[in-house]
């Protein structure tokens, strides 16, 4: 990972390594003050465009910790689990692939544990750390393992992703939604993974926030409930199976991937507005996004269809996972309708069906990394160029300098704005430094009052993007703050 970002994402307040004065847990990281904010408008965001999809999506909470028996029941106990190789001579832990496609430059994410051993032996990997031999391959299970009441009797596992909790829910919600399809269960929050190897910042976490759409559905109807003529001459950006090796990327019309590649329609159709959500929201470059499709072998067996969405991260050393599009059929209800002997199976329109998944699965801390990542535009200067609704503060308002005359039409312009947008008030130190600080923590708009002002009511309004700056009466503010907030009105628009 570049220094250079971390040491800045530090030093801004965005993100760094939790429990520092106690030398830190690899794989745990804390939110800064700007860190939080960012993090919480993309969730913000994510919300309010994916729940946007259709009314009968909702965002619910559900526990951290789950009982053995439900994660028994969705396969997580017996495997989710990652090859391991330890080294004979100091103890260290590996992770088995990730040491084999460093040396080899080659997916080794398919091996099974036969095949890491004859590969260990064959290329002679030695442990990193003493060059000493390795034992042989085994599996370890990533959850962390919680006893629960005083005698510890009560066996359960912090979640490893927040799709369980949505399954669980499903059947309550059904009722509760008045039995319809789709329903959609969606849930921000921690899940956890004991992960062996643990780097690259937060691309690799233990503790770490998931926002996971779970669409339930009726794959046979599902397709009618969407307004599929969208797709219409519309392209995805796509890396497929067969094109590995020859292009990164690929643009190709939706109806195509439906009529020659046989995706299911409302999966294409979800791409899209997957691939809208980050071009046009999160505001990632084209060159730098794309679908990249996991082969049979390398996604989990009960996905049937399986897309990463990736973004090329300079940070990261180019196009990594952020999220997924995991077409997961009826495996998830089934498997607890087996565990718990409720019945998941529902009745609509005289039919029976146990409902299928769409799981649209986002890392956040990933995606806000990424937002540092791109929109960090210069790293020299350190200028931080965010999307307004995603921005740690959206507005800055400061009086010229600390003059008393200055300060009350600051005060009262911050007034008015605090309550609708995040906004910054500042009045000490150089005007040029405020403007400084406010471009290295992306905040795009800078609102200044100075003398000038006070004799025909105007502010001076700063964009971050050019540096520009344009005088607006202070009773057009409130107009202007909302359309430039909102995204609808371009600042070289302004007059
Ligand atoms: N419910 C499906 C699921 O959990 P996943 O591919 O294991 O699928 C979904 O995880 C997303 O969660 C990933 O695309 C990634 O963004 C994020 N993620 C997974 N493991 C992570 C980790 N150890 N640290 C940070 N983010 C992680």
């Amino acid at each position: 990972m570049s220094e250079d970002v971390q040491s800045l994402a530090k030093r801004r307040g965005f993100i760094w390594q939790s429990a520092e004065i106690y030398g830190s847990m690899a794989g745990f990281y804390d939110y800064g003050a700007m860190g939080a904010r960012l993090k919480r408008n993309w969730e913000n965001v994510w919300l309010k465009y994916f729940m946007g999809l259709n009314d009968n999506y909702h965002l619910i909470d559900s526990t951290n910790i789950l009982p053995e028996a439900a994660l028994k029941a969705s396969g997580h106990v017996d495997s989710f689990t990652d090859p391991l190789v330890e080294c004979t001579k100091c103890g260290h832990a590996f992770r088995a692939d990730q040491l084999i496609e460093e040396a080899t430059s080659t997916a080794a994410e398919e091996l099974s544990l036969e095949e890491i051993d004859a590969k260990v032996s064959e290329i002679g990997l030695a442990c990193p750390k003493c060059k000493g031999p390795f034992g042989k391959a085994m599996f370890f299970n990533m959850m962390f393992p919680i006893e629960v009441g005083t005698k510890g009797t009560d066996r359960a596992y912090l979640r490893p992703e927040t799709a369980q909790g949505a399954y669980l829910n499903f059947k309550r919600h059904f009722e509760i939604m008045r039995r319809k399809l789709p329903l959609g269960l969606a849930i921000i929050g921690k899940a956890y993974r004991n992960e062996i190897a643990p780097r690259q910042g937060v691309y690799r976490m233990r503790e770490f926030i998931q926002a996971e759409l779970q669409i339930f559905m009726d794959p046979e109807t599902f397709s009618d409930e969407l307004d599929l003529s969208e797709m219409d001459g519309k392209e995805i950006l796509v890396q497929l199976v067969d094109m590995r090796g020859k292009k990164d990327v690929q643009s190709m019309p939706c109806r195509y991937l439906i009529e020659q590649y046989k995706l299911p329609d409302f999966y294409v159709y979800h791409m899209l507005k997957v691939q809208e959500f980050y071009l046009d929201i999160i505001k990632i470059p084209k060159n730098k996004f794309r679908f990249y499709e996991k082969s049979e072998k390398e996604r989990a067996f009960y996905n049937r269809v399986h897309f990463d969405i990736e973004v090329d991260l300079s940070t990261l050393g180019g196009f990594r996972e952020l999220a997924g599009l995991h077409y997961r059929g009826d495996y998830d209800l089934t498997k607890h309708q087996i565990g718990s002997k409720e019945k998941m199976e529902v009745s609509l329109d005289g039919r029976k069906l146990i409902p299928h998944v769409l799981e649209l699965s986002f890392g956040v801390d990933r995606n806000v990394w990424a937002l540092l990542d791109i929109h960090l535009v210069d790293e020299r200067t350190g200028v931080l160029k965010l999307p307004p609704q995603l921005a740690p503060y959206t507005f800055a308002v400061f009086p010229l300098m600390k003059k008393d005359e200055l300060i009350p039409l600051a005060k009262e312009i911050h007034n008015l704005l605090k309550d609708d947008y995040d906004v910054c008030y500042d009045q000490s130190g150089s005007i040029g430094k405020r403007y400084a600080r406010m471009d290295e923590i992306g905040t795009p708009f800078c609102i200044t009052v100075d003398f000038d002002g006070l004799t025909d009511d105007t502010v001076t309004l700063r964009d971050t993007d050019t540096t520009e700056q344009k005088r607006v009466k202070v009773d057009e503010l409130e107009r202007i703050a909302r359309g430039l907030a909102s995204g609808k009105l371009k600042f070289k628009d302004l007059n």
